[in-house]
Order: structure tokens, then C-alpha cells, then sequence
């Protein structure tokens, strides 16, 4: 672990600009009030992304925002090497040096980088790289590799020697795109010289079909269906026996009991405008926080494909989807129409 230092020269004040506060207000809004300090890493992270490093000010800013020790906030970004404690070039280039990676040639890299760009940490004449040597960033298979960082995101690079890297930080000085993953013949990081699995489209996802998802919650009705069977044998019972064979003959009437019984226990509540069917490409929902693939598919059944939907909700409408949620109070709780808001405004 290296020694972590903030830069000597800072700016006197720091501001979160408009875009960076609308990120903000999204990600405390997953945290209850009481721990927001977990929100300290995205923060940082819109930071960087703000200003390109982290300056000194902004830490107290941060501090300042979640209500946290400044201590602390300097601890995180002092630890992950992710954050840039000094202003950078243009590009920044993180050359992984961990083991894979060095025995496949990524000191080979390093005297690339050190030779045109200058020593690691420094902003590069023309001000349009600066370098750092880091650990294994996971792409051990496709040693050596760098991941950079810039306007367009952060890319990894893999598969390179001497003469491939020296080829892209020209491309990246003269403004050209450049090819990001492997810059070998694969596709991945699956072996080289393949003889099987070998068609492309098993890759790049144009094999992937959208997921149709059922319009109503007849899933759970069926279950009960099934008990009538195990209720044949104690025929002689009374009660199970008699409900049996009506039950089997008429298998769609208990499903709409079943949904009878929420919407009659919600009569404080009011019901959403829900859809059939997704308009266009229904939402991930799985991004507000709390909703996980199962819950989403409750969503899509009461009829909620869209953030835009949910953000529409108020407390009627949310007292009418909680009653049919397994696990009470979680809307509010996870602040689901504060993210619904930001996320269907793009955030
Ligand atoms: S060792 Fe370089 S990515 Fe893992």
C-alpha cells in the first residue's frame, strides 16, 4: 500500500455543481437520515467525477453534507486508491503491476509510461496524461492491461505489449477513439486459439431476448390448486374432502379471492395508474434500492414497469402498493418515490 497524500497546492473553496447535486439527492435517498455516512464513497466519487480529483475543500464539503467527521472522510479517500488526490491529465492511466500482470509484461508498460509521460502522478507536458502504477485490477487473464480513465468513462484495456500501448496513447493524443477490452484476436478473456464456441453472437448479446413477464399475479392462486390432491386421500376427513373436488373442477375462481382479500384490508389506500404492459422497454426496477429480481416481478405484476410510474405515487398510492408487498412500510422506508423521481429524470 502506497503512501497517500493530498496535493500540496489546493483550491480555497469547493461547490457541488447542479448535476452533481441531483446525484447527490439520489444517493442519499437510498440511506435513511440516521446513515447517510454511507453515502461518503459516492460522494467522493462525484467528486471526482465533478473535478477530475478530489481537492481538500471538497472533503470538508462531503464531511459537512452527511453530517460525519472530517477525520473520516479523509480516512476513505486517503484509502482507496481510486480517488485522485491531485489534479490529473486528460487521460489517466492505471497500469496494473500485480503479479499476473508483471510476469506478462506490464513492466514493459511502465517504461513506456515513465518515458513519454514522465514520472508516475505527474501531469504529462502537454497536459494530457498522467500515470499511476496500481494493484490487480481483476483482469489477471488478460494481462497486461491498464484501465483509463477520462471524459468518456473508465475502460479497461487488456491484452497489450510495448508496441500496442505506445499505438494507443498516440491514438489518445491525436483525439481518436480506441478500441477498449482485449486488443488481442478474442473476444473476452476466453483461451486464445479457440477452436469451439467460436460465433460472436454468443458474446455481444444480440442473442438476449426481452424477459415477457405475466400482466397479473395468477402464480400464487395455483399453489393453492395443488392442495386438494394431498386432501384425497383423508377423503373421510369432513371438511378438506368437500372442498376438494369443486376446487380441482374450478381452478381460475380462487384466484381472484385471493387478490380480493389486499385490495379489501387497503381501504385507506388508492390505486396507482397501472399498465398492462411495459411501454417500450420496461425499467429496471431492480435499481431503487430494496427491490431485487422477485419483488420487481410483484411490480411488473400489479402493473409497474416504469420509475416514471412510481415516481407519480403519494401516500394513498402508496398505502395501496404497500398492502400487497410481503414486507410493509419498505417504500417509504427506501425513499422508492425520491429514486423513482431521479431516476426517471436520468439520474
Ligand atoms: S494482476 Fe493485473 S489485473 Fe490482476
Amino acid at each position: 500500500m502506497s503512501v497517500r497524500r493530498l496535493a500540496k497546492l489546493q483550491p480555497e473553496s469547493f461547490t457541488f455543481s447542479a448535476d452533481s447535486e441531483k446525484e447527490i439527492a439520489f444517493w442519499l435517498a437510498k440511506y435513511p437520515e440516521a446513515r447517510k455516512a454511507s453515502a461518503v464513497i459516492p460522494l467522493l466519487w462525484i467528486v471526482q467525477k465533478q473535478e477530475g480529483w478530489v481537492p481538500e475543500p471538497a472533503l470538508r464539503a462531503v464531511a459537512e453534507r452527511l453530517d460525519m467527521a472530517y477525520i473520516r472522510v479523509y480516512e476513505v479517500v486517503t484509502f482507496y486508491t481510486m480517488f485522485n488526490l491531485a489534479p490529473v491529465g486528460e487521460h489517466l492511466i492505471q497500469v496494473c503491476g500485480t503479479t499476473p500482470c508483471m510476469l506478462r509484461g506490464s513492466g514493459d508498460l511502465i517504461k513506456v509510461c515513465k518515458s513519454r509521460i514522465g514520472e508516475a502522478g505527474a501531469i504529462s507536458a502537454d497536459g494530457k496524461f498522467t500515470w499511476l502504477e496500481v494493484e490487480c485490477m481483476g483482469a489477471c487473464a488478460n494481462a497486461p492491461m491498464f484501465q483509463l480513465a477520462n471524459k468518456d468513462g473508465d475502460h479497461y484495456v487488456e491484452d497489450l505489449d510495448a508496441a500496442k500501448f505506445e499505438q494507443i496513447l498516440d491514438d489518445l493524443a491525436a483525439g481518436k477513439a480506441i478500441k477498449y477490452g482485449p486488443q488481442s484476436d478474442r473476444v473476452s478473456s476466453e483461451a486464445h486459439g479457440t477452436t469451439v464456441l467460436t460465433d460472436p453472437s454468443l458474446y455481444d448479446g444480440s442473442r438476449a431476448k426481452p424477459i415477457k413477464l405475466p400482466n397479473t399475479g395468477s402464480a400464487k392462486p395455483a399453489a393453492p390448486a395443488a392442495k386438494p390432491e394431498p386432501a384425497a386421500k383423508p377423503a373421510p376427513a369432513p371438511k378438506p374432502a368437500a372442498a376438494t373436488k369443486p376446487v380441482s373442477k374450478t381452478k381460475p375462481k380462487p384466484a381472484p379471492k385471493v387478490k380480493a382479500e389486499p385490495v379489501a384490508a387497503t381501504s385507506g389506500g388508492k390505486a396507482p395508474k397501472t399498465l398492462k404492459k411495459a411501454k417500450g422497454q420496461p425499467d429496471d426496477l431492480k435499481r431503487l434500492s430494496g427491490v431485487g429480481p422477485k419483488l420487481e416481478q410483484t411490480l411488473n405484476e400489479l402493473g409497474f414497469f416504469h420509475f416514471a410510474q412510481i415516481a407519480q405515487w403519494g401516500p394513498e398510492e402508496i398505502a395501496w402498493v404497500d398492502s400487497r408487498l410481503k414486507f410493509k412500510g419498505r417504500i417509504e422506508r427506501e425513499g422508492w418515490v425520491a429514486q423513482a423521481k431521479a431516476l426517471a429524470e436520468g439520474a
